[in-house]
């Protein structure tokens, strides 16, 4: 499709991030072969629907990526310029690292997710041939919700994770630190592209609402093997899982449609900067320590002390 040449907004400006830089880190990280899929114990809902948002990451992000390095050839400030750089690094250390996670689960016993795989890459091919600001719309609403994510996994970690699998649980929250770190990148590509309002309020809901989707078809597959979705009990916790995410996210997306929104405005988790800070401290290709479930406050895994 031919679409028209790329300019930079006139009356866009770049403004400080709160970070002082979005580092690409080494994902020196690895998953046990014997991983269990139902990796929170006493909740397979969760465990299916986390399972189900990692299936949709080896889509959406390299869709970030490609839509990211596209805007980026037109734009003329060179903070903004780097700050794309170095998200696209980050993403694409994501994507490989849920791919590698995906393949697991579905070779431990979930080989039907294959099939949300394929529907969603037919989706995402479809959406690649849309208009870049509406791609530039759709990726800042997805790093708007991300920024709920981020909020909600690390402030309610102890009520989420407790005692689950310790791999899991830190590369989800290792993700949403970064994914905190560089929260400002799509929104300021959008702005500098565009900025008008209304598309980018219409990419809050197809951004947010379209990876959301995708996870809960995952999640629905999984249970569907499971021959689970009949139970009282596993009804019980669709509901509550689907209320707790509209609670914790619900906010963020409500703030992003506002005309005056900026992802400067939120605050950032202190475990998200004990976490930036600690991993600094880590001699260059040293594994990344995992967070231990099993303790109650599951602080940052780097001996550093305060958490939130
Ligand atoms: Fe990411
Ligand atoms: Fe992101």
């Amino acid at each position: 499709m031919s679409q028209a040449p790329y300019k930079q907004a006139e009356n866009y400006r770049y403004a400080p991030k709160q970070v002082d830089e979005i580092i690409i880190r080494q994902f020196t990280f690895e998953f046990p072969d014997d991983l269990n899929p139902y990796w929170i114990p006493g909740h397979v809902v969760r465990s299916h629907l986390f399972n189900g948002f990692s299936l949709t990451m080896p889509y959406l992000e390299p869709f970030l990526v490609k839509t990211m390095r596209e805007a980026s050839a037109a734009i003329q400030v060179p903070e903004l310029q780097e700050d794309i750089r170095q998200f696209n690094g980050q993403e694409a250390s994501h994507y490989k690292c849920h791919r590698r996670l995906n393949e697991i689960v579905k070779t431990n016993g979930y080989e039907e997710l294959a099939e949300v795989e394929d529907r969603m890459q037919r989706s995402y091919k479809k959406l690649g041939g849309r208009s870049l600001r509406t791609r530039l719309a759709y990726s800042a609403g997805f790093e708007c919700m991300t920024n709920g994510f981020t909020h909600w996994l690390i402030t309610k970690r102890r009520k989420l994770f407790a005692h689950a699998d310790p791999h899991i649980s830190s590369f989800w929250l290792m993700h949403m630190v970064e994914e905190t770190e560089h929260k400002t990148v799509a929104f300021d590509t959008y702005m500098a592209h565009s900025g008008q309002y209304l598309p980018r309020a219409m990419g809050v809901f197809h951004g947010s609402f379209h990876v959301l989707g995708y996870g809960f078809i995952g999640m629905f597959a999984a249970l569907r093997k499971d021959a689970v979705l009949q139970q009282p009990r596993v009804v019980a916790q669709v509901i509550r899982e689907t209320c707790s995410l509209i609670w914790n996210v619900g906010p963020y997306l409500l703030r992003a449609l506002s005309p005056r929104h900026n992802p400067r405005g939120e605050v950032d988790p202190q475990w998200m900067q004990d976490w930036i800070a600690g991993h600094a401290s880590l001699p260059a290709g040293a594994m990344i320590p995992l967070v231990d479930t099993n303790t109650l406050d599951m602080p940052v895994p780097f001996n550093r002390a305060p958490v939130t």
